[in-house]
């Protein structure tokens, strides 16, 4: 249904226009002010604003600038009595879809009408159009314009339809299980269960029952049949994540899965065949794991058949804005307050910051800025202040100068120290994951373990 704002202070205009649009069968709301003509627009899709230039509570150009930034696909025609040629070419230069003069001929604001509505709906197409070409490039939800996650989006896309074994790599909060769900909703198993299990969070013996189901009786506590998550995501996709953390047994057992495509429940010597997507998540260095002796080497080779690496946020900036704007629209939305936008100084900051919770950390501050903020507009103050000072770089404490007369040490025994340092403010700043901090240090984890040993630290 057509919708039209008539926003004009004079009774006897706003008369005359409401019966026009009444005439033609149009549906139309009047507004006195700059506040009423805004209302509706934030709660349905308007097709056109009729304004008068002298509208009271800012004017119909004011009018004009609200209603292009927030609602482009609203076409505006602005009235007046005493417009001048340089009201008429401002209001243009402005995204005016029309200017008339009063008092005008039924025709002309007809005719301006039309036109007006021809160009909201053309808007309309060419934004559809676009979110259709985006679409394409894009996951269902996942933000993702850096070209590293373009590849990821077409090698996913590519592969979403076979039952082809893939492992997600990257730091924590760079967005593995989101994916992962895509992967799923993408492909023809989308209509299957998709069943995740944190492989890292259940030990051994439990996992093996919680994954392949046991038979009454095959161990104490096993007072009946258990089907296992295999079995359960028959037809669609079963996520195994922190798969870097098991153990040798269990690795043998994935392996067979993924070589054989059968399971075994546990106390149980038949073998049930499964078809099941098998897609596999790790924050960890698996290559490094294998050197390590920590993972089968057999079954890294297996898993790795197609393997996506997502690249930490710092190192494409380029999608923490668009990531930012997403995550805003979801909060503000959720928190009843759709015309949030950041200021520029909160959006330089947000794309400085280091993020080493990657999207996770990004998705966690704007939904606190959201909660913070007042008024319509995100500012820096609203930021965690430690956003720009939190990496590690940053955050070790200056080294106290040398006084002249101090012996001077060995270059290599005075390095000790502020490398002892360096390294504890790294573990306390990842919370104890060496893993991380091994990363952040910039460093492989071999050398962080050999350091620790060293320095003596824990
Ligand atoms: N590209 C993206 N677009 C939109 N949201 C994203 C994107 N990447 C991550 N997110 C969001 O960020 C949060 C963290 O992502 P996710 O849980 O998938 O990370 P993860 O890599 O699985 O982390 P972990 O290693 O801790 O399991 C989620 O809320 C997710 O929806
Ligand atoms: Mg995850």
């Amino acid at each position: 249904m057509t919708k039209i704002i008539v926003a004009d202070p004079d009774p006897h205009s706003q008369r005359q226009l409401a019966t026009l649009l009444a005439e033609r069968g149009y549906e139309f709301d009047a507004a006195p002010d700059v506040d009423a003509a805004l209302r509706p627009l934030r709660e349905s899709a308007v097709d056109v604003v009729l304004a008068d230039l002298s509208l009271p509570g800012g004017g119909g150009l004011q009018l004009l600038d609200q209603v292009r930034e927030r609602h482009p696909e609203t076409a505006v025609v602005l009235l007046s009595a005493f417009g001048s040629v340089q009201d008429a070419v401002q209001a243009m230069q402005r995204g005016a879809a029309d200017f008339l003069g009063k008092p005008f001929a039924t025709d002309q604001v007809m005719v301006a009408v039309e036109r007006a509505l021809e160009k909201s709906a053309l808007q309309r197409e060419n934004r559809q159009l676009k979110t259709a070409l985006d679409d394409r490039l894009r996951l269902d939800n996942v933000i993702g314009t850096d070209p590293r996650m373009q590849v990821i989006f077409k090698t996913v896309q590519a592969v979403a339809d076979t039952r082809t074994t893939v492992l997600i790599t990257g730091e924590s909060g760079t967005g593995k299980t989101l994916l992962a769900r895509a992967l799923h909703q993408l492909s023809d198993r989308r209509g299957g269960p998709f069943i995740e299990v944190n492989c890292g969070a259940l030990p051994e013996n439990l996992l093996e029952s919680e994954l392949f189901g046991h038979v009454k009786g095959a161990f104490t506590g096993a007072v009946k049949d258990k089907v296992g998550k295999f079995e359960a995501a028959a037809g669609g996709t079963i996520f195994l994540d922190e798969i870097g953390t098991s153990t040798p047994a269990f690795q043998i057992k994935l392996l067979r899965v993924l070589q054989d495509r059968i399971i075994e429940r546990v106390g149980d010597t038949r073998t049930i065949p499964v078809d099941v997507r098998i897609v596999l998540a790790t924050n960890k260095d698996l290559e490094q794991a294998v050197r390590d002796g920590e993972f089968r080497e057999d079954l890294f080779y297996r898993i790795h058949v197609v393997s996506v690496e997502m690249p930490p946020l710092r190192e494409r900036a380029s999608d923490i804005l668009p990531l930012a704007e997403h995550f805003l629209q979801r909060f503000a939305d959720e928190h009843g307050r759709p015309a949030l936008r950041f200021s520029d100084a909160a959006a330089a900051a947000l794309v400085a910051a280091p993020w080493p919770g990657n999207v996770r950390q990004l998705e966690n501050v704007v939904e606190r800025a959201v909660v913070l903020s007042r008024g319509e507009v995100i500012d820096r103050a609203d930021l965690p202040p430690t956003l720009a000072t939190n990496a590690p770089q940053a955050g070790a404490a200056p080294l106290p100068a040398l006084p002249p007369d101090a012996p001077p040490l060995p270059l290599k025994q005075a390095l000790l120290e502020p490398e002892k340092r360096i390294i504890e403010h790294a573990l306390a700043y990842c919370d104890g994951n060496r893993e991380r901090a091994a990363k952040v240090l910039g460093i492989n984890r071999s050398t962080l373990f050999h350091k620790l040993k060293k320095l003596g630290i824990r």
